[in-house]
Order: structure tokens, then C-alpha cells, then sequence
């Protein structure tokens, strides 16, 4: 028993009320099924919600959460549904308030270099926004076409472009967030130094929807770069190319934008997906790391220098992607190898392990010694440069449903043992949501989780919001 009220037609009258009949969806598998998923591929994690609101202010969020307050029903919050932990997912039912329709840009801030949004903002639009203004928000995930800002404030979402420019935390500014009790709380501000209080911006940014609900977003943003220069590095093998990251980057002295990995299945799976096909498919590995900036000519020799660092560690040939048309075509493949995996391995768990960056090509070799322990495959792509690499733990074909279900538990409580042993986390970017809850107790510390425990009794102390997520309160 959850202890959680049903939404009954009374409740659904109510929410009608306060968000317009229109905007509500009830009784309607058809309609509800699409809000009872994320991009997890399968059938786990999936459950449907019992209602979904889609408020347009922040007033109608409020009094959706007063009214699930008192009456003691769950509440999960929704952006795009991008996400890859579960966070969407309402997991005891309940009512899903999808952030859709609150969508406006509502100002930029030239004089200050700040954005304000609603959650419901497409990452993407935010740049697209700010180019003719020559501004750029550089937090944005690999997602960036269909996540939401708010998705990306509620996951501390990374992306591409973390060893040069952080991640999401980096650029959350201000924030006004409808706690659990309904109450509006503004944080943070057209600020870049507040240390008023507690710093609880960081805290709610990456709270899994668990401690609110954001509804106004102030980013910052910085001077868009002129210039990027790609360079596709090609390995005869994936240890070669992985070993080479940590290795070009301390040698280099240069801090590129990025340093993305993909393995030969990750490649040629995103190359099949897009009906794209590469002249090299057959090398073992690639590197794909660019550098940004406003001086063509230093841009020019940091790619030389860092060509020639990734030729002297392995690399069999550099290419310089010296088009945008030539960088968004391999970026592309890159940025879709997530979605070619959830479809071509409908058996799998793609996970999110982050270690520190030098330890990246130890923890790759032992997957592999644990793929061929477990009989499975794991390959990997990612954020090298940044230490976060996405594995994908997939099962033959010949295995049975229950053979999988059984044996998965096992490959990841090992994975993330090995992943621990170097000083790392399951999650860099993903979040925990439901899909690596019951893992935290083995990677984490009782009083770590304690701790997260309080606060979320201090301000959630119905555990009305998206309840079933990072931890069991
Ligand atoms: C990526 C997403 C899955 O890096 O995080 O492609
Ligand atoms: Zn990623």
C-alpha cells in the first residue's frame, strides 16, 4: 500500500478548475499512455498516471500542488519526456503536471547577459534565440532538440561541451519554484554572487523533480564563440583510442570543447539509424573533439598540436571537419547513438558512470572483462573527456526474458563496484530517478542518504513529489 488518495472524478473536477477542462487529460488510456514513459526503452519503468495537467502559469502549479497536498496524491513533473532515468515516471500514479505549455522565452537581459525562461523552453530554442544576438547558453545536453530547460534544471543535465564550459549548474542563475506545500519560493536572482542564506540553487538544480517544481528560470549567458573546429580521430582499436583522452589532454596544455568517445557498435548503430554511411566504419574507435573560440589562427594550431598528440597516442588518421555541413554530420551520428541503441537493443540498460577523467580507460577494459564474464555486450560512448561514459549493458538474443531480468541486478551491482573502486559515481548526467534507486545503498553512505532523507522530509514531508525517486524516504 502507498498510502497515497486515489484522483477521483471530484479531484479531477477540481484540477479541471484550476488548469481549463481543456487541458486536462482523465480517463484516457490513449491519451495518458504517452505521459507513463521516458526514453528508457521496454516495458520497465513505465506506469501509468492517473491524471495529467498541463498548467500554463505559475499560479495554476500552485494550487495543482496545494490541492495534491492536502489530498495527500502523488504529483511527478514532466518536460520533454527525454529523460533516462525514470524522473518522469510516475511511479505510484498520481497526477503528472506537464510543463508543455509554459513555454516563453519572457526576457533577455543583454545589459546583464541573462535569459529569463519557463521550464517549457526547448533547449535548442534558447540558442537559436540568442544567435543574432551573438549570445549562447552552453548548458544544454546532447538532447538539445527536444529536452526542456526545466528537464535540464530538474537532471543538472551535461551535455557535449562540460570540460570547457560546465554543465547545467554552471549557468542557473535564478530559479522560481512551487515547493511541495505550493508555496512560491524564488531563488537566486539576476545575480552572479549570492551568498544570502543557504546556497540552495545547486540543490534544487539536479532535485529529480523531487523538491518542486520550477516554473521561471534565470540563465546565464555568454559571448557566442565564432568559430568551432572539429577533429575525427580514427583507432585501430577501443582501448588505443580510449587510452589516448586523458593522455592528448594533459600533453596538450589545450582545453577543448570536447572530447566524445563512441565504439565501433556505437557508431555503426547511429550510422544505421540515420541511413548515414561513413567512408571508415571499419576503424575500431573515434574520437571526436572540438575546439570553439574567436581567433581562427590559434583555433588552427590547437588542432595541429592536438592532432599530432592524438596520432603519437594511436590515433590512425585525424580528419578536420573544416565545414559546419562536414561537423554537424558526424556530430549528428553522435548525438543519435542513445536514440539507435534504444531501438536496436530493446534489451539493455544504458547507464551514466562518471569516474575522474584518468581513470576512463581502466573502467572501459573492465567492462569488457565483465561483458565476457556475464556473456553480454557493453559498449560505450560518451563524454570521455569529461570521465562519463554511457555503457550499454545489452543482452544476446539467445537469452531468455527471465534469464536477462535475473543476471542484469548482478552485472551492475559489479559494474558499479568497479566504477566505485575508482572514486566514481553511477550517475554524471542521467540522474538517478527510478532506474538506479535500488543501487544507491551499495554507493553511497547511510549517512549520505540520510541526509538527503531530511531534506526532503523538511520540505516534502507528505513525499507527495515524484515520490519512488533517487532514494526510499
Ligand atoms: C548522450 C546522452 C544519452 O550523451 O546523454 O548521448
Ligand atoms: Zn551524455
Amino acid at each position: 500500500m502507498s498510502g497515497y488518495a486515489p484522483v477521483t472524478p471530484e479531484i479531477a473536477a477540481q484540477l479541471e478548475a484550476i488548469c481549463g477542462k481543456n487541458y486536462v487529460i482523465y480517463r484516457d488510456e490513449e491519451r495518458l499512455e504517452p505521459y507513463s514513459r521516458d526514453e528508457i526503452p521496454g516495458h520497465h519503468y513505465r506506469r501509468m498516471p492517473e491524471i495529467v495537467v498541463r498548467p500554463q502559469t505559475t499560479a495554476e502549479v500552485s494550487a495543482i500542488m496545494k490541492l495534491a497536498n492536502v489530498e495527500r496524491i502523488p504529483v511527478t513533473p514532466r518536460g520533454a519526456g527525454s529523460g533516462l532515468s525514470g524522473g518522469a515516471v510516475p511511479v505510484f500514479g498520481g497526477i503528472v503536471v506537464a510543463t508543455d505549455r509554459m513555454n516563453q522565452i519572457l526576457e533577455l537581459d543583454k545589459q546583464n547577459m541573462m535569459i529569463v525562461v519557463e521550464p517549457g523552453v526547448i533547449a535548442n530554442d534558447i540558442n537559436e534565440y540568442l544567435r543574432p544576438h551573438e549570445l549562447f547558453y552552453a548548458g544544454y545536453p546532447m538532447s538539445m532538440e527536444t529536452c526542456y530547460i526545466g528537464g535540464n534544471v530538474a537532471e543538472n543535465a551535461g551535455g557535449g561541451k562540460a570540460i570547457k564550459y560546465g554543465v547545467t549548474s554552471r549557468y542557473v542563475l535564478g530559479l522560481e519554484v512551487v515547493l511541495p506545500s505550493g508555496e512560491v519560493m524564488e531563488l537566486g536572482g539576476k545575480l552572479l554572487k549570492d551568498v544570502t542564506g543557504y546556497n540552495l540553487l545547486p540543490l534544487m538544480t539536479g532535485s529529480e523533480g523531487t523538491l518542486g517544481i520550477f516554473t521561471k528560470i534565470i540563465l546565464k549567458v555568454i559571448p557566442l564563440p565564432k568559430y568551432q573546429y572539429d577533429l575525427l580521430a580514427l583507432f585501430p582499436d577501443s582501448r588505443t583510442a580510449i587510452e589516448a583522452v586523458p593522455a592528448t589532454m594533459v600533453e596538450s596544455g589545450i582545453t577543448p570543447t570536447s572530447v566524445e568517445y563512441m565504439d565501433q557498435e556505437s557508431f555503426r548503430s547511429a550510422c544505421e539509424y540515420l541511413n548515414e554511411t561513413l567512408p571508415y566504419q571499419d576503424a575500431g574507435a573515434m574520437l571526436l573533439v572540438s575546439v570553439d573560440g574567436n581567433d581562427p589562427e590559434k583555433m588552427a594550431d590547437d588542432c595541429e598540436a592536438l592532432g599530432t598528440f592524438l596520432e603519437k597516442h594511436g590515433a590512425s588518421v585525424v580528419y578536420v571537419a573544416d565545414t559546419p555541413a562536414n561537423s554537424e554530420r558526424i556530430w549528428k551520428i553522435r548525438r543519435n547513438v542513445a536514440e539507435a541503441f534504444s531501438l536496436y537493443f530493446p534489451r539493455q540498460s544504458g547507464e551514466d558512470i562518471v569516474v575522474p577523467p584518468a581513470s576512463i580507460a581502466l573502467v572501459v577494459e573492465q567492462f569488457q572483462e565483465l561483458a565476457e564474464k556475464y556473456g553480454v555486450t557493453i559498449p560505450c560512448y560518451g563524454h570521455a573527456g569529461d570521465g562519463n561514459l554511457h555503457s550499454r549493458v545489452s543482452a544476446p538474443d539467445s537469452w531468455s526474458d527471465e534469464r536477462w531480468e535475473e543476471t542484469l541486478p548482478k552485472i551492475l551491482n559489479d559494474l558499479y563496484a568497479l566504477v566505485a573502486q575508482q572514486g566514481g559515481r553511477i550517475s554524471g548526467e542521467h540522474g538517478i530517478g527510478c532506474k538506479r534507486l535500488a543501487y544507491m545503498p551499495s554507493v553511497v553512505s547511510e549517512t549520505y542518504l540520510n541526509v538527503l532523507r531530511s531534506i526532503k522530509q523538511a520540505l516534502d514531508p507528505n513525499n507527495i513529489m515524484n515520490p519512488g525517486k533517487i532514494f526510499m524516504v
